[in-house]
Order: C-alpha cells, then sequence, then structure tokens
C-alpha cells in the first residue's frame, strides 16, 4: 500500500516515514501543503497522513480541496494537543480517522492497518458488484440494504435478456430509477431511455404517442408522426403507470409485444421494431385484472419477470446512503458541503416516509436550502414525529461515517459468505482477514 505523508516538521516526518516503511508500506512524504497535494492528485496513494496544522494551506483545508479535486484515497488527521476540534471537523468531512499526537509506534501502526483492511474491503465489494455488473449503477441507484441489493442483483441478472419487466412499488420507492438502472447494465445501454407516463396523457393523444400517426389519420394529423415506439427503436421504452392504459390501447399493445411490429395509426404498413420494453405501477395490477380493467393476456405477457420495491419504511438501512447521496447532489448545487448531524441521522432514520425515497431526497433538499450552514441538525427537518435530540450528536460527529463504514464492511462480508456458501473460513480468505477477524466482526455487525 502506498502513503503519503503530510506533515510541516521535517523531524516528525521523517520518523514517522521510517517508522511505516519499516513495516512494508510505500512511504512519500511532503512538507509543503500545496505540492503534497499536487503529487496526491496525480500519483496512485492509498492513504494519506495529514497534519492538521501546517502554514499556507491546514489540513482541512487540504482534505476539501483534494476531495474537491476527486481524489479518493483514505485520509488519516495528526493532530496536537488542542487541535482535537479541527480533526473532528476534518472527520465530519470525510477524513477517515485521526491520530493524537504524540503517538506511539504501535497506535500509528494499528490505524494505519485498519484503514488497509477498510481499503481492501472496500475494493472487495468493488469487484463483487462489477462481477454483477452492479458497479455500473452505483452511483444511480443506492442500494444498502438487503432488500434493495436483491432487487438490483435481480435487474441486473434481467438486464442482459430481452425480456419484460413490471416494476411495482409505491410513489417514490424509485420505480424509474431501477428502470434505468437495468437499461443500463443491458447491452442497448448506448442506446436511448424514454419514459411515458400512461396516466397523464388523454387516450387519443396517448395512442399516437406510442404508436404514431399518418398524415390525415384523423384530423388535425397534418403531418406523420412516429411514436415513441419507433423513437425508442433499439433502446428501451418505460410504460409507467401502466395499469392506467386505457382498454382499447392495452390490446394494441398486446399485439406490438407479441409481434414485434408497429403500425402507425392511419397507415397500411406495419413496420418492425426492436424496442425492449419495461412497465411500472404503482397500484397492484392483480385487483385491475380480476375487475376485468386490465386484460389478463397482456397482464401475463408484461409480468414475465416483476421486480418489487419495497417502501423506504421497511428498508431504513439505506437511509444513511440516501443521505449522503442526496446531500452530495445537493451540496453540488450549492456550492458548499452539505453534512447532517447525528441527531438528525437518528431522527430520520426513526422517521416513516409515506412519500418514500422522493420525500427524503425533498426533506434534505429543503433543509440545505433553508438551514443556514451546511450542517443539518433534526430541528431543520420539521418532521412530523420530530427527532431525539442527543445532546452529544452535533459535537462528535462521527456516527454517519461509522455507519457508512459498517453497512460496506456488511455487504462485503455478506457477499463474501454468499460466495462461499456460508463456510467462514473460505469466506475469511476471500475477504484477505483472519478467521477471527471475521467472527469479531460477525459479532460487531449483527446483521451480516
Ligand atoms: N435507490 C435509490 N437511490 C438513489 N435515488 C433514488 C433511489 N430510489 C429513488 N431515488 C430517487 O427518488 C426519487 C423518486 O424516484 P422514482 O421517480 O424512481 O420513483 P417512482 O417509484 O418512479 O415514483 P412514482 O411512483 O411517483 O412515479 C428520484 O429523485 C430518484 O432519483
Ligand atoms: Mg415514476
Amino acid at each position: 500500500m502506498r502513503l503519503l505523508i503530510v506533515d510541516d516538521d521535517a523531524g516528525f516526518r521523517q520518523s514517522l516515514a521510517l517508522l511505516l516503511g519499516e513495516s512494508g508500506y510505500g512511504v512519500e512524504a511532503e512538507g509543503d501543503p500545496e505540492r503534497a497535494l499536487a503529487r496526491a492528485l496525480k500519483e496512485e496513494f492509498e492513504l494519506i497522513l495529514c497534519d492538521v496544522k501546517m502554514p499556507g494551506m491546514d489540513g482541512l483545508g487540504f482534505l476539501r480541496r483534494y476531495r474537491a479535486e476527486n481524489g479518493n484515497a483514505l485520509i488519516i488527521m495528526m493532530s496536537a494537543y488542542g487541535d482535537e476540534d479541527a480533526a473532528l471537523a476534518a472527520m465530519r468531512e470525510g477524513a477517515y480517522d485521526y491520530l493524537q499526537k504524540p503517538f506511539k509506534p504501535d497506535e500509528v501502526i494499528l490505524t494505519v492497518r485498519k484503514a488497509e483492511e477498510r481499503e481492501r474491503l472496500r475494493r472487495e465489494v468493488d469487484a463483487l458488484r462489477s462481477s454483477l455488473g452492479i458497479g455500473a449503477v452505483g452511483d444511480l441507484v443506492v442500494s444498502q440494504s438487503r432488500a434493495m441489493r436483491d432487487v438490483v442483483e435481480l435487474a441486473a441478472r434481467v438486464a442482459r435478456h430481452n425480456t419484460t419487466v413490471l416494476i411495482t412499488g409505491e410513489s417514490g420507492t424509485g420505480k424509474e430509477v431501477i428502470a434505468r438502472a437495468i437499461h443500463r447494465m443491458s447491452p442497448r445501454s448506448e442506446r436511448s431511455f424514454t419514459g411515458i407516463n400512461c396516466a397523464a396523457i388523454p387516450e387519443q393523444l396517448l395512442e399516437s404517442e406510442l404508436f404514431g400517426h399518418t398524415k390525415g389519420a384523423f384530423t388535425g394529423a397534418t403531418s406523420d408522426h412516429p411514436g415513441l415506439f419507433e423513437l425508442a427503436n433499439g433502446g428501451t421504452l418505460l410504460l409507467d403507470e401502466i395499469a392506467d392504459l386505457p382498454q382499447a390501447l392495452q390490446a394494441k399493445l398486446l399485439r406490438v409485444l407479441e409481434e414485434g411490429e408497429i403500425r402507425r395509426l392511419g397507415a397500411r404498413e406495419a413496420k418492425k421494431i426492436d424496442v425492449r420494453v419495461l412497465a411500472a405501477t404503482g397500484r397492484p395490477m392483480e385487483q385491475a385484472v380480476e375487475r376485468g380493467e386490465f386484460r389478463s393476456d397482456l397482464y401475463y405477457r408484461l409480468n414475465v419477470v416483476r421486480l418489487h420495491i419495497p417502501p423506504l419504511r421497511e428498508r431504513p438501512e439505506d437511509i444513511p446512503e440516501l443521505l449522503t447521496h442526496f446531500a452530495r447532489q445537493v451540496a453540488q448545487r450549492l456550492g458548499h458541503p452539505v453534512s447532517v448531524t447525528p441527531a438528525a441521522l437518528v431522527a430520520l432514520t426513526n422517521h416513516s416516509w409515506p412519500g418514500n425515497v422522493r420525500e427524503l431526497r425533498n426533506a434534505v433538499e429543503r433543509a440545505a436550502v433553508l438551514s443556514a450552514g451546511g450542517l443539518l441538525d433534526s430541528k431543520d427537518f420539521a418532521l412530523a414525529n420530530g427527532g431525539s435530540n442527543d445532546p452529544n450528536g452535533g459535537a462528535n460527529g462521527v456516527l454517519d461515517l461509522k455507519t457508512q463504514v459498517e453497512a460496506v464492511e456488511r455487504a462485503a462480508i455478506q457477499r463474501a459468505l454468499q460466495a462461499a456458501n456460508g463456510n467462514r473460513r473460505q469466506a475469511a480468505n476471500l475477504l484477505g482477514i483472519s478467521l477471527r477477524t471475521l467472527f469479531y466482526k460477525l459479532r460487531r455487525l449483527p446483521a451480516a
């Protein structure tokens, strides 16, 4: 593993470099923070040990600029007595850990080993994800919970084939997100993804939107008009709120799916088309079928594979990472970092979110815009059922990071155990940790 030490104290820098070098790490050291930053961005380091107090640029400034340029090495802050606040502030903004000077050799080696192991786990998770093609949608779909990982895995498996998929789930659970993920993991990913909401468009318009029309097909049809099926040719078409598709169009859609060809309204000739059809619904379809409002033959044709997205209240483990995801998005728009206090994290995780992920996203955006600083506390969210007010919450600021690290570890361990068919020794081997460490982690991460 390659390490970079950033510290203006030459004597300290050299002895630390010597110590870590003797422990088998590739160590580089820089005394000037600007030069260190340039090197950190140009070369591949897995870990950076950075002093908090330096002339020119301090440790927090280093961290911010490094992250702003997309540097992703782990950063350990080193603080002298009296600088703990600065070190903690750095942890809130994504430093991995901190060491208080003066530290014993054992202490720094232990901290570096821990960081190394975390890196290994992270890479293991990445490798497992990309072997399933899931890495490609990591930035699109947050899937920390078991339930969402199952959804994404199934999506990855069906993505390769051309089967229709019916995506179900309450409003705001992420049905469109999953449809886009299927598209992106499919061989059609370079082609277009098109969505249409079948409930939002009046029947006559919808018909020509979907299937197109020729000039003169009806009053007002002054020119030829290709439908979405033609425009989406080669790509993926999402039919959203499919339960609301009018009956006359249900018959027409069934024919298109069975025959793989399309005829514009008023046209004589049919055209071959190659479109991957995905359908989504927030309403249970079975009732509509039973009541005769939705054709059962079309229902079976669409329901070849069913992907159900559980409501957010059934998978609160996703909330911390969703928060990070949305905080990062809104931070980019506002131009300053946005994070959530541990107390707020607890309150948000306990909230029931009837509007699901969309409601959570809106809550983060609203809080970030209305709050003065970038640190959002429970009171910034104005949740109906309030939040517990942990007096230590804002001050120590480490829960958010810890929760995430544990979630990554948990995911890697679960994946390794699956791959090893539950054999713990083999799983430990896959993860590159000792059996004892695995047992320790299993005890500490009960959900693993
Ligand atoms: N797992 C997730 N990871 C990241 N963002 C998500 C996730 N699930 C949902 N979102 C976000 O939440 C919002 C709502 O998602 P989406 O539009 O996919 O929900 P939906 O189920 O289609 O809702 P509706 O039934 O109202 O159409 C979007 O902004 C989406 O980006
Ligand atoms: Mg939708």
